[in-house]
């Protein structure tokens, strides 16, 4: 199977099997969470989905097992030289978020809504590192890599941005003038000194600008003489060369930003780790074993 045909099955599989847990769970269970709290003692399912109970104890193992080992899997990967050659890091960060996605969402469900004493505070850490991790996945995705993983040059990149328009204008050289347009269009400035938030808006706006130019350029096409296989491949060519110019401008702001993002991602999953522990050792303590 070709890697990208295998990426995107996985992609399905994990939005497939998290759409469906979640469903299923809200689907059996929600008349017995919107329960005010002392009520649930007389709800059939109290005894099965409370948090002591077989799916709701169930639900606090299985998501900190997978927590646990969405964690572990991409940091050894990541950080073992051993191993650095297994697998393709990319797929290896969204095999992380699949699993630190699913597991907060069950664990979410073991509190059954619940959120107090000192483990709410692993609870709102949880919460606190799926917030940060999905503004780090946009960071990420700013800071254009090989696909081991590796950042790319501002060289590289100028690079890769000539190739793929120069590709383009060699097979259709009746739209080079257009493509120069569109490109000077899109040429606004990036202030290297101003604050990150300046660039972060200035990724937005650009993202949106280009959107817009390359929805009036596909209309443009569709309505010359070239088949629909060449105005995707003309498209996608002319998207990724605006993207990747759009991606320089930002380069340096966004490797910082990722940096200082690392400094908050982690010890929110530290505080969350080490609480678990406790309320793990704690739970074990007075005797809730689950199945055990
Ligand atoms: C990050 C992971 C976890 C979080 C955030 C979490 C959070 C919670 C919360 C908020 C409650 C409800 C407390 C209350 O009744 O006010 C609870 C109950 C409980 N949790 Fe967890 N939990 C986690 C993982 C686990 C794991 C892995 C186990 C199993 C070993 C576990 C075992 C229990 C038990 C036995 C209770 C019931 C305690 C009682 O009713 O006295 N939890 N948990
Ligand atoms: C409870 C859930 C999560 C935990 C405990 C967790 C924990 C971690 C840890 C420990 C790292 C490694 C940090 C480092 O190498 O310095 C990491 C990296 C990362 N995580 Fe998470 N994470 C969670 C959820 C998520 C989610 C939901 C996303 C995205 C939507 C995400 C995106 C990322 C990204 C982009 C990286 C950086 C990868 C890199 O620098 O190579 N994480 N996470």
């Amino acid at each position: 199977m070709k890697n990208e045909t295998l990426r995107y099955s996985l992609l399905a599989f994990y939005t497939l099997t998290i759409i469906i847990v979640t469903g299923l769970i809200i689907y059996y269970g929600t008349s017995y969470y919107l329960l005010p709290l002392e009520e649930r003692f007389f709800h059939p399912l109290h005894k099965v989905l409370k948090p002591t109970g077989f799916w709701g104890h169930g639900f606090g193992i299985i998501g900190s097992l997978s927590m646990l080992l969405g964690v572990s899997i991409y940091m050894i990967r990541k950080r073992v030289k051993k191993f650095s050659r297994v697998g393709i890091l990319k797929y290896w960060l969204e095999l992380h978020i699949f699993l630190c996605t699913i597991g907060p969402i069950l664990v979410l469900f073991h509190t059954t809504f619940k959120f107090g004493g000192i483990v709410s505070v692993a609870f709102w850490s949880m919460v606190a590192v799926v917030a940060s991790g999905v503004i780090g996945r946009f960071i990420y995705v700013q800071i254009p890599r090989s696909i081991q993983g590796s950042v790319y040059s501002v060289n590289e990149l100028r690079e890769e941005h000539e190739n793929i328009i120069a590709t383009v204008v060699k097979r259709y050289p009746d739209i080079s003038d257009d493509i120069n347009k569109l490109e000077e269009k899109l040429q606004s400035d990036f202030d290297q000194d101003k604050n990150i938030f300046y660039a972060l808006l200035y990724t937005v706006r650009e993202a949106i600008l280009i959107k817009g130019s390359i929805s009036s350029f596909k209309a443009k096409l569709n309505k010359t003489d070239l088949a629909k296989f060449e105005i995707t491949r003309i498209i996608t060519g002319i998207k990724n060369a605006l993207t990747i110019k759009r991606k320089i401008n930002t380069l340096r702001v966004m490797q910082q930003l990722f940096n200082y993002w690392h400094v908050a991602h982690l010890p929110f999953a530290l505080i969350m780790l080490i609480i678990m522990i406790i309320h793990v050792i704690v739970s074990i303590s007075f005797g809730y074993t689950w199945i055990f």
